[in-house]
């Protein structure tokens, strides 16, 4: 257990400053995502992800903001931090710039998206003397970002046309699993002042994953 820190608004800050970093990168990922969707009602949803995750970004701004009116907000933020952040967003890239849109989806709206819920639902905001002003934005934020998930597997389940490319995005789904663990171990030192450790964010993290992205069973005989 970590121990409770004596400036929490200022702590507390800078988790919203990571989570606006992350809502950016969600931001651009949806728009380039619209670009490469296979139908009109997919492009759509992506688009209107698109500005709840531009909405998402400025709530994060304004919390960093309410919480520490003199914070360098995300420039601010640890460089390891920082780092893991834009690797993933290279991925990403990467994936969309191949026009692999069911990989984009594992990768954004299946883990990053999981990686964001569990960083939400962790942030102790009762320990902010604005926490009664951040309960309902948060779950407005959370429902959203639930929807984004629901969307990302639904999509996969429609889209994946055969085993052997199930396996690839499995294959994936384990790539992005890294960098995301990457991104919450560099975040360790912001997570320190809540009563939470790491490991138990991965496994949380982990758990939201749908079962046909798993990693097959070793059977024994
Ligand atoms: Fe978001
Ligand atoms: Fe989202």
């Amino acid at each position: 257990m970590f121990i409770a820190s004596a400036h929490p608004e200022a702590n507390i800050s800078r988790v919203f400053a990571a989570l606006g970093e992350g809502e950016r990168s969600a931001r651009d990922a949806a728009r380039k995502q619209a670009d490469i969707a296979p139908d009109g009602k997919s492009r759509r949803f992506l688009l209107a992800q698109a500005r709840q995750e531009a909405f998402h970004a400025w709530v994060c701004d304004g919390a960093v903001h309410w919480l520490a009116p003199d914070s360098a907000g995300a420039s601010a933020l640890p460089a390891a931090v920082k780092r893991a952040l834009r690797r993933y967003a290279e991925r990403i890239g990467t994936d969309l710039a191949e026009r692999e849109f069911t990989r984009s989806l594992v990768g954004m709206q299946v883990v990053f998206e999981g990686l964001g819920a569990v960083v939400l639902g962790k942030l102790d905001i009762g320990l902010s003397k604005h926490g009664k002003r951040f309960a309902p934005l948060r779950r407005i934020l959370l429902r959203q970002e639930d929807a984004h998930h629901e969307f990302g597997v639904r999509s996969l389940q429609r889209l994946i046309a055969s085993d052997a490319e199930r396996a690839g995005l499995g294959a994936a789904c384990a790539g992005y699993c890294d960098l995301s663990d990457a991104v919450l171990r560099a975040c360790s030192e912001l997570f320190g002042d809540f009563d939470a450790e790491i490991a138990e964010y991965i496994e949380q993290a982990r758990t939201g994953l749908p079962a046909f992205l798993a990693p097959p069973r070793v059977i024994l005989t």
